[in-house]
């Protein structure tokens, strides 16, 4: 395994980078996206990040051994799906390496043709901005177009698990930036 000389000499190795970074709990999403035959591709994905709201931007980290990048990166679009606490089966689904991931899957379209997963919490379809490598992974920025959503109960990931998010019953924080 390559690693990273830190701070102070000391060196962070990609398990370790992994185990650290595992401790920031996410949602989980699936990104969808058509390759140049127009065949569908869709990862499992928790580098999901809002960047801007003005215009609206967010940002997804694919690896570069992943299909999906290929696609995103040929068609220039792609679709997010925020997974409902009841769709892990479609989370672990998605994140099979080499994986047909749509085999006997109902498919929902959005307006770029681009399949959605069926009965998620929110929908985002988005042209890509930019993108960026960075080490193993490149970083797409997306211009969302379109988004959808419904309330219920997200899917949540930390430590390497699924898990449920619970709530403290507090008011909803109005953001600060
Ligand atoms: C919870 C979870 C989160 C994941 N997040 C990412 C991610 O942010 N970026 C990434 O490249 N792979 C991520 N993966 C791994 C991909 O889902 C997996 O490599 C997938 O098989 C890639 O599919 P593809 O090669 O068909 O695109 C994640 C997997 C899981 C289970």
């Amino acid at each position: 395994m390559s690693a990273i000389a830190g701070p102070m000499g000391r060196v962070v190795d990609p398990a370790r980078m992994r185990r650290v970074m595992g401790r920031f709990a996410t949602g989980v999403a699936v990104i969808t996206a058509l390759d140049e035959r127009g065949d569908p591709h869709g990862m499992t994905l928790n580098s999901l990040t809002s960047v801007s709201l003005e215009p609206p931007i967010l940002l997804v980290c694919f690896s570069t051994r992943a299909r999906t990048a290929v696609a995103v990166a040929e068609s220039g679009r792609f679709a997010v799906s925020i997974l409902a606490a009841r769709q892990e089966p479609i989370a672990l689904r998605f994140a099979g390496r080499g994986e047909d991931h749509f085999a006997g899957l109902p498919l929902t379209y959005g307006d770029h043709d681009v399949p959605v997963v069926p009965d998620a919490l929110a929908h985002l379809e988005c042209t890509v901005d930019r993108s960026v490598t960075a080490g193993d992974h490149v970083v797409v920025f997306g211009a969302v177009e379109r988004t959808c959503d419904r309330d219920g109960p997200p899917l949540a990931f930390l430590g390497g698990r699924f898990g449920d998010f619970t709530g403290r019953g507090h008011q909803p924080q109005s953001w600060f930036f």
